[in-house]
């Protein structure tokens, strides 16, 4: 896979290749593959926070030294690609106080096969603030392209958009980073490809369905 400046994976340390290796396993039970998705989200979030503005900031401490800091800038929204981006919403309005989350239903036209937009409500003034796209699987790009392109056209600015996503593959990535060169990309794996069903492999299967159980 050709190497995209903008595409920015976590390390995989011993604790991510096992948390990946149980959400990935067929025989994990539900509650497991909850508990062990959300940790990963939650790494996740934690890395997507690098791409935000900082400014310096110094403080005193209780010791009366200074400490020569930073603090964020800018505000920020998340919009989550429905139904399995709704599984990120936790981790970061755990990270990210009050933060507005808004949503985005996309789904394949039965005739056209293409990315319809069913549903959408966003923060008004999302043109104005950073915004975290979450979808969980990142696999043929088209809900994300049709999100992206949306979040363009209500004025967002591309290099504001930091996608989120949990497993990545080359085919996904090509497409996202073709179509919008400025975003920012977090993934924790990239995976090997695509099967003819449009399944990430070697993947975990639909998320959505292990993480809601249906
Ligand atoms: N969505 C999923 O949940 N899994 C895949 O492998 C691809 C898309």
């Amino acid at each position: 896979m050709k190497n995209y400046s903008q595409v920015h994976q976590l390390k995989m340390t011993p604790q991510l290749k096992a948390l990946l290796t149980i959400i990935r396993d067929r025989k994990t039970k539900r509650n497991d593959f909850i508990f062990y998705a959300d940790r990963l989200i939650r790494l996740l979030v934690e890395e997507g926070l690098n791409f935000l503005p900082v400014k310096l900031k110094t403080v005193i401490t209780p010791t009366g030294a200074k400490f020569q800091g930073t603090e964020f800038v800018g505000r920020i929204c998340a919009i989550s690609i429905l139904r399995s981006g709704e599984t990120m919403e936790t981790a970061i309005r755990d990270v990210c106080k009050k933060i507005r989350i808004g949503k985005i239903l996309i789904q394949r036209d039965e005739k056209t096969v293409k990315p319809q937009l069913f549903y959408i409500k966003l923060p008004k003034d999302i043109a104005s603030r950073y915004v975290f796209l979450l979808d969980p699987m990142l696999a043929t790009g088209g809900s994300a392209s049709t999100a992206i392109k949306v979040l363009k056209e209500r004025g967002v600015k591309e290099d504001k958009i930091i996608f989120l996503n949990l497993i990545s593959c080359p085919e996904g990535i090509k497409k996202i980073m073709g179509e919008f060169p400025k975003i920012h990309l977090v993934t924790s794996v990239v995976d090997h490809r695509l099967n003819k069903k449009a399944y990430i492999i070697p993947g975990l299967g639909d998320f959505g369905d292990r993480y809601f159980g249906t």
